[in-house]
């Protein structure tokens, strides 16, 4: 097994003989999706984070995908097609509206993974959430897709290392969406350098470095759908907008800060820290948002309700329960394993009448994607 050190990327150009071919066939894997704790808002070049962040792996949230390819040259053949082939079916029906954001993706990374054009492909993907609940699938769609392309290139070059394998699964992932860095390796990942964390990058996602206290171990994460309506601002235009924002270096900084706060939180089981951080956090994405030029609420007054009903209640009961948002509307309320009966409780007779057909996802920490290849 060759050990490369990835120091800006070109590491990852694909190295094997030109001249090895698969025959046909199909991989399959299931990736998690993830909730950023120290949130990632602010990009630059080619996908890469104005700051670092951290985030729970989750578990019931997932996608499934199968690559199947199909060989379209012959063997010794060095002419390429030189160009892609694809198709992508979700649930089994074929969508050609999901085939521009899948061909950007493809073509961004082309020059990592040029065998893809070798192949005729199709895409199937099958996600444990529902297309409209208004959770984002592109971290854990965008993960098993590169997952399933690593292990195409994995057959083509056996030596690589399972380092390898994973750093260059979430390079390629996070081509295609930035957080999908976050969704293949680990229960809590952390993506973009941090002199704190050691082997952090901004290229790819790695596990958390240190040893998590156990309060943190199977977290529960129950996702309250409170619009599963389409965003009205895409996370993309909303990353932009932080160019010209003017807090964005104050926030930049303020992330960095609170990487290191949250790194000793978890090493340190300091389950109010956390509340208080993790809290922060979310409100303070949302800020970056409401601040932009122009400026945009994604919040609506059903997270509100449920924001303040989390605050009295864990003023009368001391509970530990805290809520983080993404790029939506949505609310995350994040509990340990041992208050999850009486949290449970409060959720169902207090918060699930603010959800969108009382719709919820149960959730919790999750241990990262899987290969389900038979
Ligand atoms: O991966 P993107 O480009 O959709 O950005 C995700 C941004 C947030 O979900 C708001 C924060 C995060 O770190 O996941």
């Amino acid at each position: 097994m060759h050990k490369t050190k990835i120091l800006d990327g070109n590491e990852f150009i694909y190295k094997a003989p030109d001249t090895k071919i698969l025959s046909d066939g199909s991989f399959t894997w299931k990736a998690p999706s993830n909730i950023a704790l120290v949130k990632y808002w602010g990009k630059h070049g080619m996908q890469l984070p104005k700051n670092t962040s951290i985030s729970f792996t989750l578990d019931a949230c997932h996608t499934i995908t199968t690559l199947e390819f199909r060989n379209h040259t012959k063997v010794g053949s060095i002419s390429h097609k030189n160009e892609l082939n694809f198709n992508v079916y979700v649930d089994d029906q074929r969508q050609d509206d999901f085939k521009p954001k899948i061909a950007a993706f493809l073509t961004r990374i082309k020059n990592y993974v040029p065998f893809l054009d070798d192949y005729d492909l199709n895409i199937k993907t099958h996600n444990s959430f529902p297309h409209s609940s208004g959770i984002a699938s592109s971290a854990s769609g965008m993960a098993a897709l590169a997952l399933c392309i690593m292990s195409m290139e994995k057959e083509l070059n056996p030596s690589m290392s399972d380092e390898f394998f994973y750093q260059k699964a979430s390079w390629l992932a996070r081509l295609g969406s930035g957080s999908a860095a976050r969704s293949i390796k680990g229960s809590i990942v952390v993506w973009g350098e941090h002199p704190g964390l050691k082997g952090s990058s901004d290229l790819f996602g790695v596990e958390f470095p240190h040893e998590v206290h156990t309060n943190f171990h199977n977290f529960h994460d129950t996702i309250l759908l409170v619009d599963k309506g389409q965003k009205q601002v895409s996370s993309t235009v909303g990353h932009n907008l932080m160019h010209e924002h003017p807090f964005a270096g104050q926030r930049f900084d303020q992330a960095n800060e609170n990487i290191s706060k949250l790194s000793a939180i978890l090493q340190n089981g300091d389950l109010k820290a956390f509340v208080a951080l993790v809290e922060s956090e979310a409100l303070t994405l949302h800020a970056m948002m409401m601040t932009s030029n122009p400026y945009f609420i994604l919040m609506k007054p059903n997270t509100l309700s449920i924001i303040n009903k989390i605050w009295d209640f864990r003023k009368k009961t001391g509970a530990t329960i805290c809520f983080t948002l993404d790029a939506g509307a949505n609310v995350h309320v994040l509990y340990p394993e041992k208050e999850k009966k009486s949290i449970h409780k409060f959720i169902t007779t207090e918060l699930l009448q603010f959800c969108q057909n009382r719709h919820y996802i149960s959730d919790r920490i999750g241990a990262g994607a899987k290969n389900l290849t038979k």
